[in-house]
């Protein structure tokens, strides 16, 4: 099978340029200038004319609540939203029922996916049984099956812990994600303990200038420390919705944006993070972002001068990089993750409009800026907003 996406600005962390694409079996066969002829025969054409051509959107923290919160989500449902919003690649925590420390249960969870064929999962695996902040989980077997461990959703506030996660961190060769409230306290612990150890440390959702400061005074150092920032945390400030770690003041808002706009925050993520009407009422914390998650990193990058390159590094070629995947960017031989999206698209965000199981957000009403109009991964269209292919 062979696609031609045509008439179309690509977008990527390494720039903006007119021309075509051709996909065949998975993969990004071929990059064409404006002008370039295509050769080749092909099966399906794609006009991308008044849209930007993205990779496909790598979210490296949300929750899918597979299995055991099926209420909330499925990973079928979760799937869809995120194609929704233009993601192709997942890192989903561990934070489930049961939790995910065990290879049966990660292995489970892969194989899910697989059959789902819908986005590209990465289960991360607990860092400790069951999250107790003291019996380490087998990391050596389930290194086989994930890059990626953390017992995000609770802190490690166990010291020693935190020693043996990053230690096997360097030895095994996966990356720790840390969630870390309370953050200022605990970003400090552990970018001391990585100048100390060494190891490979990814800091969660940060949500304070001083915890930026902590990350860019270690990243100085050579440390090996990347961190990424959610939608809402960069939308808005002092909220009282309940969210972990909280909405913050609007100094430390603003520092996040300029934290971005300097390369000190290597990624957007979404922390999509579905609940029941009745657990929000109950105090569950989290957000539901995936479907809107673009707009509003777009809406705000916008408002702020900084542009859509920047905005596809941080969605794709960061995170890429980070899990050492070969994809994140529009290139030959790359897979054929990619998103087609409308800028000049404004509309309210609606939580009713959601595919996803759960509907916890508060931003409706909210006015947005930008639209995925299609995604597709390795070179099969999953969700196309005008249900015509665009062609
Ligand atoms: O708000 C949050 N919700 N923060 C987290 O770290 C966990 C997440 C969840 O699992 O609901
Ligand atoms: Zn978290």
């Amino acid at each position: 099978m062979k696609t031609l996406i045509k008439n179309v600005e690509m977008v990527d962390a390494n720039g903006r340029r007119f021309g075509k694409v051709l996909i065949e079996d998975g993969k990004i066969k071929k990059v064409y200038k404006e002008k370039g002829t295509v050769k080749t025969a092909y099966d399906k054409e794609i006009d991308g004319r008044g849209y930007q051509l993205m990779p496909g959107f790598i979210d490296m923290h949300c929750h899918l609540r597979d299995p055991g919160y099926e209420y909330k989500e499925t990973m079928e449902t979760g799937m869809q939203a995120a194609l929704k919003g233009g993601y192709t690649t997942l890192v989903a925590m561990a934070n489930t029922k049961p939790i995910i420390d065990e290879a049966e249960a990660l292995k489970t969870n892969l194989d899910k996916a697989e059959a789902l064929n819908l986005c590209n999962l990465i289960q991360v695996a607990a860092l400790t049984k069951g999250f107790n902040d003291a019996d380490l989980v087998d990391l050596e077997v389930l290194r086989q099956l994930t890059p990626v461990f953390s017992n995000d959703g609770v802190s490690i506030l166990n010291s020693d812990i935190m020693v043996a996660g990053l230690k096997a961190s360097s030895e095994q060769d996966f990356i720790l994600l840390t969630h870390c409230q309370p953050e200022t306290e605990l970003v400090s612990r552990d970018v001391k303990l990585l100048e100390e150890i060494g190891g490979h440390l990814h800091v969660c959702h940060i949500s304070k200038k001083v915890t930026l400061d902590l990350i860019v005074e270690a990243k100085e150092k050579g440390l090996d420390v990347t961190c990424e920032v959610t939608p809402h945390h960069i939308f808005a400030s002092a909220m009282d919705y309940k969210v972990n770690p909280p909405f913050r003041t609007y100094p430390d808002r603003r520092a996040l944006i300029e934290g971005i706009k300097d390369g000190s925050i290597d990624m957007c993520g979404t922390d999509h993070a579905p609940h029941s009407e009745e657990d929000k009422l109950k105090g569950a914390p989290g957000i539901n972002n995936f479907e809107m998650a673009f707009a509003m990193y777009f809406t705000v990058f916008d408002q702020n001068g900084i542009g859509l390159e920047k905005l596809s590094e941080m969605l794709s070629d960061a995170p890429a990089k980070r899990l050492g995947l070969k994809t994140g960017l529009i290139k030959e031989r790359y897979p054929a993750d990619l998103v087609l999206v409308d800028l000049n698209w404004e509309g309210k965000l609606n939580p009713k409009e959601f595919v996803s199981k759960s509907k916890n957000n508060p931003f409706g009403g909210e006015t947005l800026k930008g639209k995925v109009m299609m995604t597709m991964v390795k070179g099969e269209i999953k969700y196309d907003d005008n249900g015509q292919a665009l062609s």
